[in-house]
């Protein structure tokens, strides 16, 4: 797997008389999960084995999702991070916005383990939860986030994301079925944002989920840096 020289350098000091890594790096193991942290939105969020690594293009969701808050005159709203992983979501979150009460929760007690500590590591107070969320009903939240697995079973993918775990990236119902469960429960409870991340191909089938469930909410879709169709914005009208 080809490395950049930032990467390459810090791989010489984190492991200055151990080579082993080489050959994780030609089974394509993702450095960042040797190197063990990331920069997201700016802030260190560590990762391993237990959680999916922060992508570059879930920074345009905090990114936006932040400044549609601060749209909405949001001084201080009640946030809920869906499928937290390292916590990057939720602790960009409560950095971009002091004023906001943070909730993250996740089915994996790894993962949640992993966001505690990174929401140590960057001075935040988050709460987090371990919960089933296609088991399970949420209360009223202003606004709710979600990058949740998305990629169908029989999808395929790049040799590193097979090391990722499992439960991050796969979902059923062509990847659907976290959108339709969290949308199923947007019916029922009062709330003023929602946010996704979604696959690139699946926006039209989330989109008119979303129109016949709720039709008192306004939906945009919107695309990320390749041009390709990746966010979902529910807003009441
Ligand atoms: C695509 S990862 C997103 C992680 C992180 N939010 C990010 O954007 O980098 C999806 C997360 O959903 C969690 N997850 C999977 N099934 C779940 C379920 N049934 N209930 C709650 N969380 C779940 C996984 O453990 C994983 O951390």
């Amino acid at each position: 797997m080809e490395i950049s020289r930032l990467d390459k350098e810090l791989l010489e000091k984190k492991y200055p008389n151990d080579t082993s890594y080489l050959a994780k790096l030609k089974a394509n193991y993702p450095v960042q999960y040797l190197i063990g942290d990331v920069s997201f939105c700016g802030y260190p969020i560590q990762v391993n084995e237990s959680v999916l690594i922060p992508r570059f293009e879930t920074e345009y969701l905090v990114d936006k999702t932040s400044k549609i808050i601060q749209k909405l005159n949001l001084t201080s709203p009640t946030i809920l991070d869906i499928g937290t992983g390292s916590g990057c979501i939720a602790i960009s979150l409560k950095k971009i916005i002091p004023s906001s009460f943070v909730t993250a929760l996740d089915i994996s007690e790894e993962a949640l383990k992993t966001a505690k500590e990174n929401a140590k590591l960057n001075n935040v107070d988050i709460t987090f939860f371990h919960q089933d969320i296609l088991n399970s009903k949420i209360p009223d939240y202003d606004v709710i986030i979600s990058n949740p697995p998305y990629i169908a079973y029989d999808e395929k993918v790049a040799p590193e994301v097979k090391y990722e775990p499992s439960l991050a990236l796969y979902a059923s119902d062509q990847g659907l079925e976290f959108y339709k469960k969290i949308v199923d429960n947007l019916a029922l409870i009062h709330f003023k944002l929602c946010a996704f991340e979604i696959g690139a191909t699946q926006k039209e089938p989330i989109v008119n989920y979303i129109k016949a469930k709720l039709p008192a909410y306004q939906v945009t879709c919107e695309k990320d840096y390749n041009n390709l169709d990746r966010y979902i914005f529910i807003m009441k009208v």
